[in-house]
């Protein structure tokens, strides 16, 4: 067990109960948290921080949102669950909300962001066969290297990351990687007649929010167009306004064939995820082909509606671009010879550390927490700067006096 010094001894007993109790699949920076409201969280000993992470962008309308929270409470009090063997007065309800609010013919309601990938992959093979006609069984789909579209045994078969696959094998056949924001190989990847689909992230979140060149989705979605190939964009972490725009392609007036949402779809409450396509796609999988016990449950189906429509309520996608803004402006100003990049669109931000030592962003990390900031690496020497999307300017800039007086630790 590391760096237990400076702990108090409630957080060492957490911090030791999990140790022994629960897996060891997560690195999480040292601090136990017991309490969110807004953009701040605070520790079982009291102390308060800015939440930089915001559950991987599920928390973009902050912690414990009051609208969404008495939607959560309100409906959790009547009805929580039917499966879908039964049908409940909300999910016809909540499919029509959301396949307006985004202007697709159907929903494929589903609960963690790996099952909406699942899902979008099943959906493609299977228009792949019934629609397009490729030989059962020959359907490809094209991935891009420094993916991250979750951990089930067939998302990790078309990982780049080693960590995420070694020893895992064997791994799901009918995947082709090509190198990101590469407009020529995904060209050439095109010209196989068994290309089905093509997965991409608007911006590549886990890699260090790699943001593509502009230009980048739009023709990758037109050359999907003219080779008969469903685009699908996996905007699990870069949607919901996150990026300053509803959706990360609306940056580029791009509309996916498929759209995958999770992580904010529910503020933060419970796993939620969605699969947005037309008829065309939607109506090849039926009755008894997909399905999961809690996908379309009536309480996510309220916490949904009431987490989408707090977005559009507050101006959430204008507040992450005018922030967004500020942030990088500020961390650009700071002039700091330990960063050596900043790079992000709206509040989807990372900065890279710049350091003779190879844990120099794990340190950052751990003074930025001393110092009331919580922010995580990501990929070694990145670390992802994404607040709530409720943030404001004066919060941004006491932020920005935190960072810099912590970047001081690696001086
Ligand atoms: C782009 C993207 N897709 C899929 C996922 C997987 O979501 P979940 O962890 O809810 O399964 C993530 C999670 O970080 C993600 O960032």
């Amino acid at each position: 067990m590391e760096q237990l010094i400076n702990m108090s001894s409630k957080t060492q007993y957490y911090l030791e109960l999990e140790e022994q109790y629960s897996a060891h699949n997560y690195h999480p920076i040292p601090v136990v948290l017991d309490r969110g409201e807004g953009v701040f969280v605070w520790d079982v000993d009291g102390k308060k921080y800015y939440d930089f992470l915001s559950g991987y962008s599920a928390l973009n309308q902050g912690h414990c949102h009051p609208r969404i929270l008495k939607a959560f409470v309100e409906q959790s009090q009547k009805l929580t669950l039917t499966s879908r063997a039964f049908h409940s007065d909300l999910l016809g309800e909540y499919a029509k909300y959301i396949t307006d609010y985004f202007g697709y013919d159907k929903v494929l309601p589903m609960n963690t962001g790996v099952e909406a990938v699942e899902t979008a992959i099943k959906l493609c093979r299977k228009w792949a066969y019934q629609v397009k006609g490729i030989e059962e069984g020959r359907a490809t789909i094209i991935v891009c290297e420094g993916n991250f579209h979750g951990r089930t045994s067939t998302v990790i078969s078309f990982s780049s990351d080693e960590a995420s696959k070694k020893n895992f094998g064997p791994y799901m056949p009918g995947f082709e990687m090509i190198p990101y924001n590469d407009i020529n190989a995904l060209a050439l990847a095109l010209t196989n007649k068994n290309v089905a689909g093509f997965l991409v992230e608007p911006i590549q979140g886990e890699a260090g929010v790699v943001v593509p060149g502009s230009g980048y989705l739009k023709k990758a979605k037109q050359l999907c167009e003219e080779a008969n190939v469903l685009f699908m964009a996996d905007e699990i972490q870069t949607g919901l306004a996150r990026t300053g725009k509803m959706l990360a392609c609306d940056h580029e007036e791009v509309r996916p064939d498929i759209l995958l949402l999770g992580k904010a779809l529910s503020g933060g409450m419970l796993p939620v995820s969605a699969v947005l396509c037309d008829d065309e796609i939607m109506l090849t999988i039926r009755s008894g082909e997909h399905g999961s016990t809690y996908g379309g449950n009536p309480l996510a189906c309220k916490v949904a509606m009431a987490s989408l429509q707090v977005l559009k309520d507050e101006k959430m996608a204008d507040n992450a671009e005018a922030m967004g803004n500020l942030l990088r402006s500020e961390l650009n100003k700071l002039r700091s010879p330990h960063i050596s990049i900043v790079r992000g669109k709206g509040l989807l931000n990372a900065i890279v550390v710049q350091h003779h030592t190879k844990e120099a962003a794990w340190d950052l990390c751990l003074e930025l927490k001393e110092n009331g900031l919580l922010a995580k690496p990501t990929h070694g020497d990145k670390i992802r700067f994404a607040p709530p999307l409720i943030i404001t300017k004066e919060h941004i800039l006491d932020c920005i006096e935190i960072i810099n007086r912590s970047l001081t630790c690696l001086d």
